[in-house]
């Protein structure tokens, strides 16, 4: 390859890094794609977990019917709930380390029409992910909607970042509750963006009795890294 070709080829690399780097590291994800469809399957099928106790991580058949509240059982006394959404499984994996650090509750979002490849196959405009994030008003329906959140302070919410901001499904889990006098704390995984457009959405759309600072995690964060920021909340002082 003469000097010229070398030229041409970091410059062609060079301009394709961008997009492929703000949406998402586009081969890693095909990858986690692959494992997180076989987890929402599972989901899906499962008609009896949404609401999980940390309890139930361990002791599979301790289940929560759907539609009741995720309560805090007198054996982990929790009142700190890890709510969810996660498509391709790269936020699942954060909010099972927080899970598994705080000993939280949990609750996954599901879509009552879950998302498939095509669904969120962003390079085409006019696929739904797409649509719903062009349009604020869009509140997809969640398919098992928590019944309440009364027994929780504190409410760690996950999510991917959509075109720079939290998918739609999010605003409907947070419409569906009232966060007056709870402690919300946002995080994500994005392939680049932050996370400061979905908090100033978030705190748009309802109230919330304290949102903390909220966080963004590439889709390979370890859970060192959770365990620190978590650290650096100072929930327990
Ligand atoms: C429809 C769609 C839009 C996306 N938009 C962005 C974006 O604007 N910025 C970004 O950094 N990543 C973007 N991504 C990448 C995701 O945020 C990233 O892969 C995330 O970790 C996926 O989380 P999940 O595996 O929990 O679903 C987008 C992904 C999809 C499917």
């Amino acid at each position: 390859m003469n000097i010229t070709s070398k030229i041409l080829l970091s410059i062609i690399t060079g301009t394709c890094l961008v997009p492929f780097t703000a949406c998402g590291s586009s081969d890693s994800n095909n990858q986690s794609s692959q494992q997180v469809t076989t987890t929402q399957q599972e989901q899906t099928t499962d008609t009896t977990t949404t609401a999980t106790t940390k309890e139930d991580k361990t002791t599979p058949e301790v289940t929560v019917e759907n539609n009741a509240t995720a309560e805090a059982t007198d054996s982990t006394e929790s009142n700190t709930l890890v709510v969810y959404f996660s498509r391709t499984g790269n936020t699942e994996k954060i909010a099972e380390y927080l899970i598994n650090i705080t000993n939280a509750d949990s609750y996954v979002i599901e879509a009552a029409v879950p998302y498939t490849d095509e669904d969120i196959e962003y390079n085409n405009a006019s696929c739904r992910a797409n649509q719903e994030q062009n349009d604020k008003s869009v509140r997809p329906e969640i398919v098992d909607p928590i019944s309440s959140i009364d027994s929780y302070d504190t409410i760690f919410l996950g999510f991917p970042i959509w075109w720079g901001q939290e998918p739609r499904i999010i605003d409907t889990f947070l419409e569906s509750c009232d966060f007056s006098e709870k402690t919300v704390i946002p995080f994500c995984t994005s392939g680049s963006s932050g996370i400061s457009t979905s908090e100033k959405n978030i705190s748009e759309l309802v109230t919330i009795g304290t949102q903390l600072e909220g966080r963004r995690f590439p889709a390979g964060a370890s859970e060192d890294e959770v365990k620190e920021w978590y650290d650096t909340l100072n929930l327990n002082k």
